[in-house]
């Protein structure tokens, strides 16, 4: 089975992407996956939620895109056995700019990962809220699309952009990409307003709309600080009960046994 890359994306900011990165890569590697955490974002919250302190990093993802640094050289372990991740610090917000007038910009991420896939199962690549150059370096990588979406006012709104841009990669950098996942986050089973967003949500993407649903829970929200995934941080919570379920469903629809 070749390794499945999967950009973590959605421009709309504090959605859950880097708390998906992290408790689905965790959910993953609890199910004996090999699995790599690719940080490419600045504020490096998937890096820190992950328990790696940037301020000790010899080398992140700035280097590896702009420096020529290896990628498994910058790469860590984490608490989590079978989870590694490539770390960001606020560094790479510089490469935004820096890659702009650099060859072949959109690739360097592509590159960087080639020889190290065979060495993992699943790459989840956390990216910034923004469509800019680090996103579009992790579309080109990426061999599908997970967008989480919030159940709050206004979850919609942004995605037709957001579409727009995957399929300008599709047709320009990366023909293979799919959008194959939309995860609802922070859903709050008091409201009207969840369950609507959720049924909205379902409407638009059907099939590819995970059935797992991540609820709000104060817990996913504290095991940052802890630099722990919710899987060891709080087990038998709610929402290490969920991201378990998505990595469920997340493998069901990577490994069928199709026949072939
Ligand atoms: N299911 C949840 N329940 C409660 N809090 C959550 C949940 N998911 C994420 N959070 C919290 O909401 C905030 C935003 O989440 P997160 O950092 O994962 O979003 P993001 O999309 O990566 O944000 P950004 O766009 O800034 O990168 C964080 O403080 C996080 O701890
Ligand atoms: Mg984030």
């Amino acid at each position: 089975m070749s390794t499945a890359v999967v950009a973590i994306s959605n421009q709309k900011g504090g959605v859950g992407k880097s708390t998906s990165a992290v408790n689905l890569g965790a959910a993953l590697a609890g199910l004996d996956r090999r699995v790599l955490v690719v940080d490419m974002d600045p504020q490096g919250n998937a890096t820190s939620g992950l328990g790696i302190d940037r301020a000790s990093l010899e080398s992140s993802m700035y280097e590896v895109l702009l420096k020529g640094v290896d990628l498994e050289d910058s790469i860590e372990p984490t608490s989590t056995g079978r989870l590694f991740v490539a770390p960001a610090t606020i560094e790479l917000a510089a490469a935004e700019i820096e890659l702009v007038s650099t060859m072949s910009r959109e690739l360097r991420l592509k590159s960087a990962l080639e020889n190290s896939l065979d060495q993992y199962d699943y790459v989840l690549i956390d990216c910034p809220p923004s469509l800019g150059l680090l996103t579009l370096n992790g579309f080109a990588a990426a061999t599908e699309v997970l967008i989480p979406i919030q159940c709050e006012y206004y979850a919609l709104e942004g995605v037709s952009q957001l579409l727009k841009n995957i399929e300008l990669v599709q047709r320009s950098l990366n023909r293979d990409l799919e959008v194959k996942g939309v995860l609802l986050t922070m859903f709050d089973g008091r409201t009207n307003l969840s369950a609507d967003v959720a049924a909205q949500v379902r409407e638009f993407f059907g099939e590819s709309t995970y059935r797992a649903v991540i609820p709000r829970s104060v817990k996913l929200s504290e095991a940052p600080s802890y630099g722990e995934p919710i899987e060891s941080f709080a087990p038998m919570s709610r929402g290490a009960i969920a991201y378990r379920h998505l990595a469920g469903e997340f493998l069901a629809r990577h490994e069928e046994v199709d026949g072939e």
